[in-house]
């Protein structure tokens, strides 16, 4: 466990460098109001790292910055949009200091005791999801390409573009410490639910449906929107998924390039994956029927680790990682298909629900009491399986993703649900 936990944060801090160590401009330019400039989210590491692991979650304790620098970290009290006007540290300085934080670290964990590991694995969690919101940065700046091509991805085959049956019954949602020790608070305890029969789609939505959605006006038709999600499409001007031009192009970490037809769509809020699923005579599923389909067994009559098996994620079974900066086509992973059959359930596109951010019964807050707890209740929508751009060690099927229904420049996209009558 505590070499699990030192590998992970090397991967992570690999991951963090690669995306950082670029041009000073390129770190601490805004390079979209929607989110901070990365030299922000460098030091934000470090910070986490030095709260969470050097002094127990104590804010009052000294850390290694002065409490007045420290404070211009704390993501609560600063929106992003703010960010790039604090007196911030320079790209040297937040390096210096993320280098020093990381030498104590592992000085620590070589003397943790056994019960404080999860808490390494949960920081090193956290930095694997800035990676991501880095990624997400790295796609909205306007220029050259600075990351070069992604690494290449398992080819499709022609997998029907239809839907699979989930049976009614019960099954266990949720997981719990002894079985997923990594698992965060918001996706413990494991409890039954019972649901009715329904349908989910084999595989995500793809670029060349969501352009028959575009074709048909459905941008133009109040019809398949709800109210909000209308008043929004017009308010915003959306037209088609951000980073697409009108001539069937798109633009992908600085490259401009004809859009794959098979691969799954992405860059679309909440609202435009409700109004998608409307046209297609669809709905989204829950959480609920999307953890299902993803991983309950019934033949064994319980949950598998992931919808693969239990054997641990392989390049060969799903889209992790980053490194390939955008999703496989579809087909891409047979070997990687749930016990009903659904594909890609893991990786490559963030998978949009109809359910709100809610706790699951029994909730207990983790060390870091307010990853959660402050988001139940709120204006968000939960996304599901983890994107190409999510560490391998930081997704499992019981995983919960939260955004607001308008946010469309995470790596997010939809798969289908019907209910069986
Ligand atoms: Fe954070």
């Amino acid at each position: 466990m505590r070499e699990e936990a030192a590998r992970g944060l090397e991967d992570a801090r690999r991951r963090t460098t690669r995306l950082t160590d670029i041009d000073e401009p390129e770190l601490t330019t805004q390079h979209s109001p929607l989110m901070s400039p990365l030299v922000w989210d460098l030091a934000h590491i470090g910070q986490q790292e030095d709260l969470w692991l050097l002094r127990g979650g104590d804010s009052r304790a000294q850390g290694l910055l002065s409490a007045r620098v420290e404070q211009l970290y704390d993501a609560f009290e600063h929106p992003r949009a703010s960010r790039v006007s604090l007196p911030l540290l320079t790209p040297a300085e937040a390096r210096s200091y993320l280098a020093d934080v990381r030498g104590r670290v592992l000085d620590a964990l070589e003397r943790a005791d056994d019960d404080r590991i999860f808490d390494y694995v949960m920081v090193e969690q956290h930095e694997q999801q800035h990676v991501e919101t880095m990624l997400a940065t790295h796609q909205l700046r306007d220029g050259a390409p600075i990351l070069g091509a992604g690494s290449p991805l398992p080819p499709g085959r022609d997998v029907p573009h239809d839907s699979v049956l989930v049976p009614a019954g019960s099954c266990t949602l949720g997981v719990d410490a002894r079985d997923e020790p990594w698992s965060l608070d918001n996706e413990r305890p494991a409890h039954t639910v019972d649901l009715p029969a329904f349908r989910i789609g084999r595989v995500p939505v793809t670029n060349a449906e969501w352009q028959g959605f575009v074709d048909a006006g459905g941008y133009d038709e109040p019809h398949w929107w709800s109210e909000r999600g209308w008043k929004h499409r017009q308010e915003a001007e959306l037209e088609r998924p951000l980073f697409w031009s009108a001539g069937a192009s798109r633009r992908r970490f600085g490259h401009h390039e004809d859009i794959p037809a098979d691969e799954p769509v992405q860059h679309v809020s909440f609202f435009e994956a409700e109004a998608y699923a409307a046209w297609a005579g669809a709905r989204l599923p829950t959480e609920q029927e999307w953890e299902k389909a993803c991983v309950w067994d019934p033949g064994l009559g319980r949950r598998r680790r992931w919808p693969w098996g239990d054997s641990d994620w392989t390049p060969a079974l799903a889209n992790l990682g980053g490194d390939a900066l955008g999703p496989a086509p579809v087909g891409a992973y047979p070997a990687g298909a749930s016990p009903y059959g659904a594909e890609q359930m893991i990786g490559d596109v963030w998978e949009w629900t109809s359910s709100s951010f809610e706790p699951w019964p029994g909730f207990t807050p983790m060390l870091y009491a307010d990853y959660s707890a402050p988001f139940f209740g709120g204006d968000y929508r939960v996304l599901r399986g983890g994107s190409w751009a999510v560490g391998g060690a930081s997704i499992r099927p019981s995983f919960r993703n939260w955004d607001h229904p308008v946010r469309r420049q995470i790596f997010c996209g939809l798969r289908l649900a019907w209910d069986v009558v």
